[in-house]
């Protein structure tokens, strides 16, 4: 990557970047959006395209041909699956415009489709909630085959789903505990109580439910106490424990209440990183090509002090468990 854009070649000094977001299915979304409007602004020099993709491929292809079209200086990428980007990246490449991609990633034939990538390791999400439970489990004396889980999982093909739903099935198949059925929730809250429901008819055993987002733990838990059942740790009175991912300021407030029991935390601020590798292709500055954002672990008591995950990159790392209170909100 190189910092001779078009903008540095028409001596303006604003950069305009194009950006297709997936949609607005998720609080943690709007945050996303929201970060990135703030920080491609035009206050900070920036003209910013936004195009919401109403959670469909078709739309943000149509969205990166536009931005070729208009001969942005950066094309930003926030893909809702992984696969079928090569033919539009390849697009964008011949048009000489820096992709940068940003939270999920991209499945294609050849690395060099795109500059960078910016975003959080969802596998080692899926493995530190997999790990907490299993030392949650020990903690309440409830055995691995007691436990009865389900599964509403993110857009399917996602790279938020797939990492989280392989890390859930690592620890099935590690400690042998039930896994009673998967289903979609789309991420959003809608569907992830119509999930809830339907399963909360199938089974009457559940006792964890692992939700992939946190929408979609709010739609469980609205669908578990309409059901008449009651979301907390109790799991060996009846309580279905609830966990999740994103750590949203509501996540985090239903974490302190106890209605979820852990949620793993999914930083959606990618605006100002994002700035900075643009910053750093603009000087020339050779950048890294995965870029792994930090990440914690929250939860409502003090059961499990610490986890330990595997990271996509294969090195094994510990964390804090944090207990949530009041400050920390
Ligand atoms: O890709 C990140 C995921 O997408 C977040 O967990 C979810 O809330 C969002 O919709």
């Amino acid at each position: 990557a190189s910092g001779d854009t078009k903008n540095s070649e028409n001596g303006s000094d604003v950069l305009t970047v194009g950006f297709s977001q997936v949609g607005a299915e998720s609080d943690w979304r709007t945050a996303n959006s929201e970060s990135m409007k703030d920080t491609f602004s035009s206050e900070n020099g920036y003209e910013l395209i936004f195009d919401d993709a109403q959670q469909k491929q078709e739309n943000q292809i149509t969205a990166i041909r536009n931005f070729i079209q208009q001969e942005v200086d950066y094309i930003l990428l926030a893909p809702v699956t992984e696969t079928g980007w090569d033919t539009v990246l390849q697009e964008a490449k011949d048009a000489d415009i820096p992709v940068i991609i940003v939270d999920r990633m991209v499945d294609v034939s050849d690395d060099d489709l795109y500059t960078t990538w910016i975003g959080t390791d969802s596998l080692q999400e899926g493995r530190k909630a997999a790990d907490w439970l299993n030392q949650y489990a020990e903690a309440k004396e409830v055995k691995p085959e007691e436990l009865n889980i389900v599964n509403i999982q993110g857009t399917i093909g996602s790279t938020a789903q797939i990492g989280r739903t392989k890390g859930l099935e690592e620890g099935v198949e590690k400690y042998g505990w039930n896994l009673l059925a998967q289903q979609t929730g789309e991420f959003t809250q809608a569907k992830g109580q119509e999930v809830m429901e339907s399963m909360l008819k199938q089974y009457d055993n559940i006792n964890v439910v692992y939700c992939e987002n946190d929408n979609e733990a709010f739609g469980a838990i609205d669908a578990i106490e309409a059901a008449g059942k009651t979301v907390g740790g109790d799991i060996k009175n009846g309580e279905i424990a609830v966990i999740s991912f994103d750590t949203t300021n509501a996540g985090l407030t239903d974490t302190l209440s106890g209605k979820i029991a852990c949620d793993v935390e999914c930083n959606p601020l990618h605006g100002p990183r994002a700035e900075e590798l643009i910053k750093k292709l603009e000087a020339g500055e050779e950048v890294e090509k995965l870029n792994y954002v930090a990440e914690e672990i929250f939860t409502h008591g003090n059961d499990v002090a610490k986890v330990k995950a595997v990271n996509s990159l294969g090195d094994e790392e510990e964390f804090e468990v944090t207990q949530i209170t009041q400050e920390i909100l």
